[in-house]
């Protein structure tokens, strides 16, 4: 399948994994209303393509992204309010829609600056892992505005409160190692070693069952707003849900695999899918 060409993103296709670029590396990857409308029209045909499994979004050049575009998104669209209006629509559909239900596993892949409303589509991916070297900043308090669109609330989602209130509050800016250490990202790596590292989590999350994969990160995205009753029901749900969909039968040739065959421990990996595979067609 072949994906669009657009202005501001750029997509590579590798081995299965979906490199997604912001792709203004002069203006550190800053978003402008074009970038957004861009987003949010690619993010679709991703997801669509079968010959993508994961997605790995990142930053062309150095950084990763430097926020909204202050020209553009903000000084430039001050007496357009329908022009705002679709700008912000777009800037947070593709991230806190499009982005956050994708059907697809998505790690953000933090190469540089990552500043203020770059956390968004940071934090909308299922997992996030730095560059040592990264710098991370919530840089509007500095400049009369605060952490907003959804930025606060994904922030307070993610981290404790305590250190959600420091960075908001000071601007002070922290670096891939400290991002790890507190949580914002999973793990930070030195810049020579990021890349690899980004798709070696690619690629164990791509040899999971996907429909279980699926179903295992909406829910544990889902749950955070729930009480238990709510949660119970919900998770039950979700449950029926793998089993009306996976083809490969993942439950009962996993447990095959574990009792019969002793052949694995899910402890320490995935069931073998293409062995699933075969035996299903035997059975059928
Ligand atoms: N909006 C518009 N243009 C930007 C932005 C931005 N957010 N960030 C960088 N640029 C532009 C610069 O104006 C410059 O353009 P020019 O070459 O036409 O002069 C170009 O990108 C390169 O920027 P430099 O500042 O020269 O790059 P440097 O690597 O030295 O610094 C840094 C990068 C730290 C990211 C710096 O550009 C910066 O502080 N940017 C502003 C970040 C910010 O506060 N973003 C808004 C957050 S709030 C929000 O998103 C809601």
């Amino acid at each position: 399948m072949t994906i669009g060409t657009y202005r501001t993103v750029k997509v590579e296709k590798e081995d299965g994994i979906g490199w997604l670029y912001m792709n203004r590396p002069e203006k550190r990857n800053a978003m402008n209303p074009q970038m957004h409308f861009d987003m949010d029209a690619v993010l679709p045909e991703i997801e669509g393509d079968p010959e993508i499994g994961a997605v790995i979004l990142t930053g062309a050049g150095e950084a990763f992204c430097a926020g909204q575009d202050l020209r553009e998104y903000f000084r430039g669209l001050d007496g357009d309010p329908m022009g705002r209006r679709r700008a912000g629509e777009a800037s947070e559909r593709w991230r806190n829609r499009r982005l956050a239900g994708f059907n697809k596993p998505t790690i953000a892949m933090v190469n540089g600056y990552c500043i203020g409303g770059g956390f968004t589509q940071m934090l909308c991916c299922d997992f996030a892992i730095a560059a040592d070297e990264a710098v991370f900043g919530l840089s509007e308090v500095n400049w009369g505005i605060l952490p907003g669109g959804l930025v606060s609330k994904k922030l307070t989602d993610t981290l404790l409160f305590r250190h959600a209130m420091y960075y908001a509050c000071t601007g002070r800016t922290l670096d891939g190692k400290r991002a790890a250490e507190i949580g914002l990202v999973n793990e930070s790596y030195p810049r020579d070693r990021l890349k690899e590292e980004t798709v070696a989590l690619a690629r164990e999350l791509m040899e999971k069952n996907q429909e279980v994969l699926r179903a295992t990160k909406h829910a544990i995205r889902a749950v955070r707003t729930m009480n238990d009753d709510q949660a119970f029901d919900y998770l039950a749900a979700k449950g029926a849900e793998i089993k009306q969909r996976d083809r490969e039968n993942a439950y009962a040739n996993g447990i095959k695999q574990f009792l019969d065959d002793k052949s694995y421990k899910p402890t320490f990996g995935a069931y073998d899918r293409e062995q699933a595979i075969r035996d299903n067609q035997a059975a059928e």
